[in-house]
């Protein structure tokens, strides 16, 4: 049995520990807002926080989680996350929407550590989130957005 802390909520899950925290999250807990994109790594749609840092989840198997407390989409707070999620519906940002939960962790995960962050800041930080609609601009300018 591991155990892991998600969204402040202790919980448990009877896996192997190489499952990637991304499996375990939308199979096990039934928080299908982190999605599944690319598998490897690329595609930033599987993005979650370990203790605020933004990781892949389909790359972080839940043996290595550890103590570290897991963020969701579902249970992102804080300043930084309010005024990016704001910022998203301001600027209606979302097209399809598939990957846009990954872009939101990511660019609350930048706000926290860098709540005035350059245009450079932005796109390196929001490089490893495709998007198939390619929002990037309204995206950038969100993030821009949640920074002011
Ligand atoms: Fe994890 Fe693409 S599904 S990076």
């Amino acid at each position: 049995m591991i155990k892991l802390k998600i969204n402040g909520t202790e919980r448990e899950i009877d896996a192997d520990e190489d499952t990637p925290l991304l499996w375990a999250l939308r199979d096990e807990f039934d928080m299908t807002g982190t999605k599944f994109g690319c598998g490897v790594g690329l595609c930033g749609a599987c993005t979650v926080h370990l203790d605020g840092v933004a990781v892949r989840g389909c790359q972080t198997a839940i043996g290595d989680v550890g103590a570290s407390e897991v963020t969701t989409i579902e249970g992102i707070a804080g300043k930084a996350a309010e005024a990016v999620k704001a910022a998203w519906v301001d600027l209606q940002v979302p097209q399809c929407g598939y990957c846009q939960s990954g872009q939101i962790m990511s660019a609350t995960a930048l706000l926290t550590d860098n709540p005035k962050p350059s245009d450079d800041d932005i796109v390196t930080a929001m490089d490893g989130n495709a998007c198939r609609c390619a929002t990037y601009v309204r995206i950038h300018a969100a993030v821009k957005r949640a920074s002011e």
